[in-house]
């Protein structure tokens, strides 16, 4: 089955198209390198000895992104990955995340119906929870008006996807088109050979980057944003899932899509976390403590925006997808640092 990986180069894309290829699907990307590497393909190959074709295009083209579907001729679904990510970026440049997290959905969307693509895997977030009153998260929670222009193209997607999907049940449509919506928590770790990882372009925003260059003498000193919230410890509790868990997640959803064909036209929903919380500190902590060595850092103030607690429910996703974290925290930990050290050589 031949699947097109938006954003395939990036952190979650590229260990997606590892676990694809290892259920033996052909996996095809595109991608800008707008926050990714072009080494990145060559590391994919020494991982799979597999070479993925690419396409160094940007998904709100359209011609382009409608050549590589009459290139390819056959595919059979799409991963969408490719977005924006930066919170804060989101909210200084809002417009620069609605065109472009928006806009290359739409084209997806218009392309996967021009070429009667049926089966999408979305990349969505636990940001469209909020701060939840009650946890764990389901995936029947409110969501709540998000925080950042980030947050707010997550929500605005999945409501444009389940429109689609909607508009495609009517009787003069005959495009058939399931969808998954994939609400990730927290990703961290590589993958196990340190060939991929995280890699962002400048200073990392989120906290295991951030972490493994304190570790590795690039950044001074981590700060710990907040020490006095309402938590065992008073640092916010995330639910961090290693990425390699996460990307066989995409595998099950593609083969859940599959396998129901006979039910044409759903889109659903799917927390993908490991269904147990981690403060900051115990991260900190726990990293310090399975790399045998002492990271620098401090506590500071809150960073705005920060919600106080969440983890995920992933009942509907070990019933219904079939899937569960098999990682640890420690695995992750280990590998992103792994990962960071392979980097540096
Ligand atoms: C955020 C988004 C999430 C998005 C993800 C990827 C929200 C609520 N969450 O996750 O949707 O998918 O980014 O970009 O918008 N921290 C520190 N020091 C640091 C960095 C982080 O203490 O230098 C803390 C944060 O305060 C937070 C935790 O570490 O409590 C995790 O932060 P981060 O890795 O940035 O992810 P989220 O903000 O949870």
């Amino acid at each position: 089955m031949k699947v097109l990986v938006t954003g395939g180069t990036g952190f979650i894309g590229s260990h997606a198209v590892v676990s694809l290829i290892e259920a033996g699907m052909k996996p095809i990307i595109v991608d800008n390198f707008d926050n990714s590497l072009p080494s990145v393909l060559e590391n994919l190959k020494a991982i799979t000895q597999t070479t993925v074709p690419f396409y160094k295009i940007d998904c709100n083209d359209q011609e382009a992104v409608n050549e590589v579907f009459e290139t390819e001729k056959d595919i059979e679904g799409v991963i969408h990955f490719a977005a924006h990510k930066a919170v804060g970026e989101s909210v200084i440049n809002p417009l620069k995340y609605y065109q472009n997290n928006i806009g290359s959905l739409i084209v997806i969307l218009k392309m996967m119906k021009k070429h009667q693509t049926p089966h999408l895997v979305f990349s969505s977030s636990c940001t469209v929870y909020g701060q939840p009153d009650q946890l764990p998260v389901t995936e029947h929670s409110p969501i709540i008006p998000a925080q950042s222009p980030y947050g707010n193209t997550k929500q605005i997607c999945e409501e444009v996807i389940r429109d689609t999907v909607k508009s495609a049940q009517t009787e003069q449509d005959d495009f058939q088109l399931n969808a998954i919506l994939l609400r990730y928590f927290n990703p961290i770790g590589a993958h196990l050979s340190g060939h991929i990882g995280e890699l962002p372009l400048g200073v990392p925003n989120n906290l295991v980057p951030y972490i493994i260059q304190t570790a590795a003498g690039i950044r001074e000193k981590l700060t710990i944003f907040g020490k006095d919230y309402n938590t065992p410890d008073g640092t916010c509790v995330r639910d961090y899932i290693h990425v390699m868990d996460l990307a066989d997640a995409h595998v099950k959803a593609l083969q859940l899509l599959v396998n129901k064909k006979q039910t044409n036209n759903t889109c659903e929903v799917f927390n993908i976390g490991t269904g147990k919380g981690n403060s900051v500190q115990e991260l900190v902590q726990t990293f310090e403590k399975v790399n045998n060595l002492k990271l620098n850092y401090e506590f500071g103030n809150r960073r705005p925006g920060d919600v106080e607690q969440i983890y995920a429910s992933v009942a509907k996703a070990n019933q219904e997808l079939g899937w569960q974290a098999q990682r640890s925290l420690e695995e992750g930990l280990r590998d992103a640092w792994n990962w960071q050290q392979k980097l540096m050589k």
